[in-house]
């Protein structure tokens, strides 16, 4: 056959065959027999496999894996992954509707919502360039992700290359990968079979099949995706509301909720949770809720978004599961910065999709309160990812005996106190008056303490030293082999392999991993310290405002505070821990060993005049735009708030201005405008910075 017929018929073959699976993975109407589906693609199979020339990126013979990789590589997002705020009563659900009104300065008519289930999956980032998917992502931290394209290409229900017309040269689709419930029980079936572990539930074992290495893996593996939302590309949709932009990618050839819908005010929201909730049993797949997007997208825009969370939409959470169950021993764990907790140990059970075997009790008065003791029957609760923790206990059910008086009975097993001594370290246990948690004060001469850290600063979103888990860290601690964070770089080959279990070629791949983490960010470094109350976006924020670690270190309290979001309470952790001369050596000699990163400048290297001063922006200023008067508020030090209240300091008023300028005038907030604005930009010096902007 002359090349060019062969070239024809495979693209023929490819796109028929991705016809075929749009229609059996996302409609759930198959057109043609499973053997007939099988036929055609052996054939493309065949032609590609003597022709390897021909094999395009998009065919769908991908699908079935590819060679294994290393490791992921990592994906700076163009535009972040945001999460979402979470209301579970119609309380919240009002309250939010009202912030939205306020926000979009609306004083009559009901907001339109676009409404869909919330899947409980995981969060991914599809690239298309030119309509042909290039490149897929897992969520991350919402900033940075890791690149899963070949295991994502494995997923029959996402695309390969676009269908229709009208898409941006570079369209970014997100959404969430997940496992039908009916193909979670076969997999796990499957696995019994062969004797394999099985998974606790189907997200899980979606998780679990996208981060394979080995996408060959994946590709045995079935999941799903459902979209419900566009990142990079969205503003060349030439959308004018969300319901749009999710009609367009239905067209487009990618699955969307059959659940999805517009509804309107308070009243149809509620409606429509009741509506899912009772349904919930019978959907495909599992959710934990259900999500509200305000519809237009001109009023998302307007709300814009609070630290990490947009204010356009929320997520309403159907309540946690609760299952009852019995106390067997009531332990405490200590915390990586020493926090004494009390941990219930339950006889196993199967509560909101996972075997519980611990709980939380959070703290002592906590324990006190609910009068939890050995033997108790007790209610627990689990919801989503978080840690499951006992409600209360079931009195009736509490193991008694007979006391002094024949007559009277009392709790067989006495009331939980704390111990006074931590019982990993010997170290005494304090409790400040005015907190509520306990901590042990051995700091990294605990080894509890040392092992947590050492284990957060191994782990993926710090260091990320592969291969260094807690069994690990357990090791290396109790053989005496490391004190301190800085002695990690010290570690050789020699000590490493003589570690039980330990053979010589994952000495030298935890080496390798730990060499390589010395080429790190200055974000990532100051997380990796575990520094109290410093998670990671504080990490962030700290690392882009200081650019580098001698500004950071010379910082007191009141430059600590100008950095967004980091108010006294993490000032002060801040300052107690980078004061600390045994931190302040661990760190000196990390950079010893070689730990570096990119220097960077402070954000803003002038004076910030306009520090804890409040502006709210309401109507349409005459030259500025709104994101300009922001940036040039917050370059000087100012925060800009979305609504107005007794905190605000100046409300910035330009046309059309609506119910934030009457809420000022009620609350005798000062109203200024542009020309004002700049004014007092100029009389603060911050000129220069409106030529930047
Ligand atoms: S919209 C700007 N819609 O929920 C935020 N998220 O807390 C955009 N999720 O990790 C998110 N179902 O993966 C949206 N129908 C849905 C969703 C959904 C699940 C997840 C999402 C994200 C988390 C946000």
């Amino acid at each position: 056959m002359p090349l060019e017929l062969v070239e024809e018929r495979a693209a023929k073959l490819r796109a028929e065959i991705e016809r075929h699976n749009h229609a059996y993975y996302v409609l759930d109407a198959p057109t043609i027999p499973d053997a007939e589906y099988d036929r055609l693609f052996r054939e493309l199979q065949a032609l590609e496999a003597e022709f390897p020339a021909l094999q395009t990126s998009d065919s769908p013979t991908l699908r079935v894996g590819a060679p294994p990789l290393k490791e992921f590589p990592s994906v700076v997002h163009g535009v972040p992954m945001l999460s979402l705020n979470n209301a579970f009563a119609e309380a919240e659900v009002a309250a939010f509707d009202a912030r939205v009104r306020e926000g979009i300065e609306l004083t009559s008519g009901e907001v339109d919502y676009a409404v869909e289930p919330k899947f409980d999956g995981l969060a991914i980032s599809l690239t298309y360039r030119d309509g042909v998917f290039v490149r897929g992502a897992t969520r991350g931290d919402g900033a940075t992700g890791e690149e899963v394209t070949e295991n994502l290409r494995t997923v029959r229900a996402i695309p390969l290359r676009l269908v229709g017309q009208g898409w941006p040269a570079e369209l970014e689709v997100r959404g969430e990968v997940l496992m039908l419930k009916a193909d979670f029980e076969r997999l796990n079936a499957h696995q019994r079979e062969k004797n394999e572990k099985e998974f606790a539930n189907p997200r899980n074992a979606a998780a679990g099949s996208l981060r394979q290495l080995d996408s060959r893996i994946t590709a045995g593996r079935p999941l799903s995706f459902f979209a419900y939302g566009v990142g990079v590309g969205a503003n060349q949709l030439a959308a004018r509301t969300q319901d749009e932009i999710m009609l367009r990618l239905a067209g487009w050839g990618f699955p969307v909720a059959s659940e999805r819908r517009v509804v309107s005010g308070v009243a149809g929201l509620m409606a429509y949770f009741a509506e899912v909730g009772n349904r919930r049993p019978s959907l495909p797949y599992d959710i934990d809720g259900v999500v509200y997007k305000v519809n237009r997208l001109a009023w998302q825009d307007q709300l814009g978004f609070v630290s990490r969370a947009p204010r356009f939409a929320i997520a309403h959470k159907f309540p946690a599961e609760e299952a009852t169950t019995e106390v067997l021993a009531i332990d405490v764990q200590v915390g990586r910065t020493g926090a004494i907790t009390p941990v219930a140990r339950l006889k196993p059970v199967f509560v909101g999709g996972v075997t519980v075997t611990n709980a939380t009790l959070h703290n002592e008065d906590e324990v006190r309160r609910k009068d939890v003791r050995v033997g108790d029957t007790v209610i627990v609760r689990r919801a989503g990812d978080v840690i499951p923790e006992v409600v209360a206990i079931v009195p009736e059910k509490r193991p008694m005996r007979s006391g002094r008086d024949l007559f009277e009975l009392e709790p067989l097993h006495p009331c939980f106190i704390l111990p006074a001594i931590c019982p990993e370290c010997g170290s005494a246990v304090e409790k400040p008056a005015d907190e509520a948690i306990a901590r042990c004060t051995g700091g990294l001469y605990c080894p509890a303490q040392r092992k947590q850290a050492l284990w957060h600063f191994a782990s993926r979103r710090a260091m990320d030293i592969e291969g260094l888990g807690d069994k690990l860290v357990e090791q290396l601690v109790d053989a005496g082999l490391v004190h301190t964070l800085a002695d990690l770089y010290q570690l050789n080959l020699a000590t490493l392999a003589g570690l039980e279990r330990m053979g010589e070629k994952s000495a030298q791949n935890l080496l390798a991993a730990i060499e390589g983490s010395k080429n790190s960010t200055f974000a990532r470094f100051i997380y990796a310290l575990g520094i109290r109350n410093v998670g990671e976006a504080t990490a962030r924020d700290l690392a882009r405002h200081f650019g580098n670690l001698e500004h950071l270190l010379a910082a007191d309290e009141a430059a600590l505070q100008q950095v967004p979001d980091v108010g006294p309470v993490v000032a002060a952790s801040l300052l107690a821990f980078l004061h600390e001369p045994h931190n302040r050596s661990v760190i000196e000699k990390l950079l010893a060993a070689g730990v570096h990163w990119p220097q960077g400048e402070p954000e803003t290297a002038g004076p910030r005049p306009l520090a804890g001063k409040t502006f709210v922006l309401t109507g349409t200023l005459p030259t500025l735009k709104r994101d300009d008067a922001k940036a040039l508020i917050e370059a000087v030090g100012g925060k800009v708030a979305g609504s107005v209240s007794k905190k605000t300091d100046y409300v910035v008023a330009g046309e059309e201005a609506g119910s934030k300028l009457e809420k000022a005038q009620e609350l005798g907030v000062a109203v200024i405008d542009e020309g004002q604005l700049m004014v007092l930009l100029a009389e603060i010096g911050a000129q220069n910075l409106m030529t930047r902007n």
